[in-house]
């Protein structure tokens, strides 16, 4: 008897049927990837295992062999032994380490008093059994996103957990954080935890999952074992396309006319949380796709929120060979600019408007005549995009916030190339986006480099910098590191580059 499973299960939100008749098990000491493009129900199914939504009537739960009639929520399942780890981490900003871990079940002492030594003694024990070293009184504000999410797992293991779900964790880590991560999820199998791991990451699945569960439209394609997989297979049981139609070809549209100059851009002020991006000059053309690589923290995000008005900045900026003061994103609007943001819910997305309110916010101007707006403009413009991009939703009036992960993502990018900026910078545009619709997003650069923007791609995916980019920037501490043409930029450079 696997020690978690779920047998039927369906959930229709409104007239979307998110989940059809999915069953799938998972026991302890081995790792269920599930697999399926945006929208295929993957956070759905985990939200029904942990209690936050319900399933339509005739799914069954079963935990350690009793069928559950009702999961209340994600503390009843911790209760029974099923955590998940969101990609939005719900570890308390303010609080140290040891806190967070004990958030909820202090222990007190004799006298009643919370015991802080030995709440501090039990995770120093449990952080080094993750090979974590840091002090347990550290607060988790001064932790990295990787590190953050390792304290969400020590507390999964100090709760006794037996399943751990993860849903998309590697998606806003370092390539170091990812393969620490990969380790722990090894060490805790061995330690016989289950686990349950969604990821985009194909190479991800291959390297660590025991089964592969394939989800598309709702429905369970099949389970099968990951010897009895390879890439191309998967991709076929993941989407309905052949894997060639997946990669569109490269063609460089670069012109020798520049958009964007930028002149010894050094950030202002420096906080304990930004990079120090000093001293920074490159150049972008019209019709060309300029990237930006760096590991994570290297200030690629910095130097982009600089250009944008987003922070202060000493150096220059000249825009069509103009030196201009950006100095609000206001300003970089109407200089021709658009920032598709790495964080989709503090810069893109209103989670509360439905997509077509989202994607006239930045551009109403060109939908509204006196005041009043066109409704039927915006609406036929917004469907438009909803098709290109493959946004998976019954009609542009959903709330954006009922959308999957890599919907959201696609509403952000549309509503900036919408607006037709004459620079386009895109930070981490295919986070969270499956395999397919990246290779829309793709396509989609290439066809507006083609009509003469310049775009900026802002990425950690060393592929898809390798493979869209006519030109490679290499970021490293905040500087400068390398500047490479197509033809020399490979993963070896590329990498060496980036490396400190
Ligand atoms: N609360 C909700 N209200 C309405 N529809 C919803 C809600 N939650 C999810 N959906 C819909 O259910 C479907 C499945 O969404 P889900 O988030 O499970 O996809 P996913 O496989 O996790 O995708 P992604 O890879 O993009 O994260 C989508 O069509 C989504 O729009
Ligand atoms: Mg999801």
């Amino acid at each position: 008897m696997p020690f978690l499973q779920v047998k039927h299960v369906s959930k229709t939100f409104g007239s979307v049927k998110a989940l059809s008749r999915v069953s799938l098990h998972v026991d302890r000491g081995e790792v269920l990837a599930i697999a399926g493009e945006n929208g295929a129900g993957k956070s759905t199914l985990m939200k029904i295992m942990t209690g936050v939504y319900q399933p339509d009537r005739g799914g069954e739960i079963w935990i350690d062999g009793v069928q559950v009639e009702h999961l209340t929520g994600t503390a009843h399942a911790r209760e029974l032994g099923v955590c998940i780890i969101y990609q939005e981490l719900s570890v308390v900003d303010n609080l140290t380490i040891a806190e967070n871990i004990f958030l909820s079940k202090e222990i007190a002492n004799a006298f009643g008093f919370l015991d802080r030594r030995a709440m501090h003694a039990q995770t120093r024990q449990l952080l080094d059994s993750l090979d974590m070293h840091l002090d347990p009184d550290t607060r988790v504000a001064n932790l990295s996103v990787g590190q953050k999410q390792m304290v969400e797992i020590a507390k999964a293991i100090s709760n006794h957990s037996k399943i751990v779900i993860m849903d998309e964790p590697t998606a806003s880590l370092s390539h170091h954080e990812a393969t620490v991560l990969k380790e722990t999820i090894r060490k805790l199998r061995s330690d016989g935890i289950g686990i349950i791991y969604i990821t985009h990451r194909l190479e991800e699945i291959f390297d660590l999952a025991d089964r592969v569960t394939v989800l598309r439209d709702g429905a369970c394609v099949d389970t099968l074992p990951v010897e009895q997989l390879d890439r191309a297979r998967l991709v076929r049981m993941m989407v309905d396309r052949e894997q060639d139609d997946l990669y569109g070809g490269y063609h460089c549209h670069a012109t020798q006319t520049v958009a964007l100059e930028a002149k010894g851009l050094t950030l202002k002020h420096r906080t304990a949380h930004t990079a120090p991006v000093r001293d920074c000059s490159f150049r972008v053309h019209e019709g060309e796709i300029l990237g930006f690589f760096g590991l994570v923290g290297a200030g690629r995000t910095e130097l982009m929120e600089m250009i944008f008005g987003l922070r202060a900045y000493d150096g220059s900026i000249e825009l069509g060979g103009r030196p201009v003061a950006i100095r609000s994103p206001r300003a970089a609007i109407g200089g021709g600019l658009g920032f598709v943001t790495e964080d989709r819910k503090a810069g893109g997305l209103v989670l509360g408007m439905n997509i077509r309110e989202n994607f006239s916010l930045t551009h109403l101007e060109a939908y509204s005549t006196l005041q009043f707006i066109n409704r039927l403009a915006e609406t036929v413009a917004c469907q438009k995009f909803v098709q290109r991009l493959g946004i998976k939703t019954p009609s542009v009036e959903q709330t954006t916030g009922n959308l999957s992960g890599g919907n959201q993502q696609k509403v952000v990018i549309s509503k900036w190339v919408a607006r037709s900026p004459k620079i386009l910078i895109v930070d981490e545009p295919t986070r969270g986006i499956d395999i397919a619709a990246k290779a829309d997003v793709h396509r989609l650069l290439q066809e507006l480099a083609a009509r003469g923007m310049a775009i900026i791609v802002v990425s950690s995916d060393l592929p898809e910098v390798l493979a869209i980019c006519d030109r490679v920037i290499v970021v490293r501490e905040g500087a400068i590191a390398a500047e490479l043409p197509r033809s020399l930029a490979t993963q070896h450079t590329v990498m060496e580059a980036a490396a400190a």
